[in-house]
């Protein structure tokens, strides 16, 4: 039998922000948070970063206990925040009808850059999530078909089963609506832009809306 993995030496093995990293200069970046995350975005895409994004959710359950998860970012924008998509009936969709704030976390690893937004979530029309849906892959219709999301599952059969007759709906019928699946939009108050340093002298630049537009200001590491 293999012998258990030392974690301990797994992770005093492990560095990060070992690599030649970008330089970042506060002083040239715009007024507002959006054109900052397209261009790290595009930079993270450029610099061949896996998956970039699928940031991390974090919401609060109505009793205000933290919880977070993975989704897939569908756009980021000055007039509908950063959106992402889910069932209304799921744990987060719960969270979020009860408590209506959120935070995304993106972390690049290849450029040593991680982004925080944090701010008030709204659903978006009907029509978003459904036209958000069906430009999607039939993996993807099929996948929101089979629906149930954060429900107790009794088998793996059972979603096989499920899975299997969501795929053949999604073929025959690709315009078949998902009344639960959800186009969420998070107006961000707070987004900060962090640029990890091989010597700690991490750069964090964060912006904060004021009544008119945003504040800058930077961040002890
Ligand atoms: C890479 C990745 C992307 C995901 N994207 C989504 C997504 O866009 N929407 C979604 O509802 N779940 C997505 N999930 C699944 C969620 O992480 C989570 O398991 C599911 O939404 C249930 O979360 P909840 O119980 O907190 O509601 C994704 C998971 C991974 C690993």
């Amino acid at each position: 039998m293999e012998s258990e993995p030392d974690l301990h030496a797994l992770l005093r093995s492990l560095r990060v922000w070992d690599t030649e990293l970008p330089a970042f200069d506060p002083a040239a970046t715009p007024a507002e948070p959006v054109p900052l995350f397209v261009e790290w975005f595009a930079a993270a895409v450029a610099a061949g970063q896996t998956e970039p994004h699928t940031p991390s959710l974090a919401t609060t359950d109505a009793e205000g206990r933290a919880d977070v998860r993975t989704v897939m970012l569908h756009g980021a924008d000055p007039d509908h925040g950063w959106q992402f998509a889910s069932h209304s009936g799921s744990a987060k969709g719960r969270q979020l009808a009860a408590r209506p704030y959120a935070a995304l976390g993106f972390y690049w690893p290849v450029l040593g850059r991680q982004v925080r937004v944090r701010g008030t979530v709204r659903t978006a029309p009907a029509e978003v999530a459904h036209a958000d849906l069906h430009a999607r892959s039939t993996g993807a219709l099929a996948a929101a078909l089979v629906g149930h999301q954060s429900e107790h599952l009794s088998s793996y059969e059972e979603l096989d089963r499920a899975s299997q007759s969501a795929w053949e709906l999604a073929q025959r019928a690709p315009e078949t609506a998902v009344p639960t699946w959800t186009a969420y939009e998070l107006a961000p108050n707070e987004v900060e832009f962090f640029q990890g340093d091989a010597r700690r002298r991490h750069v964090r630049l964060k912006y904060s809306r004021t009544e008119d537009g945003w504040a800058k200001e930077l961040l002890w590491p």
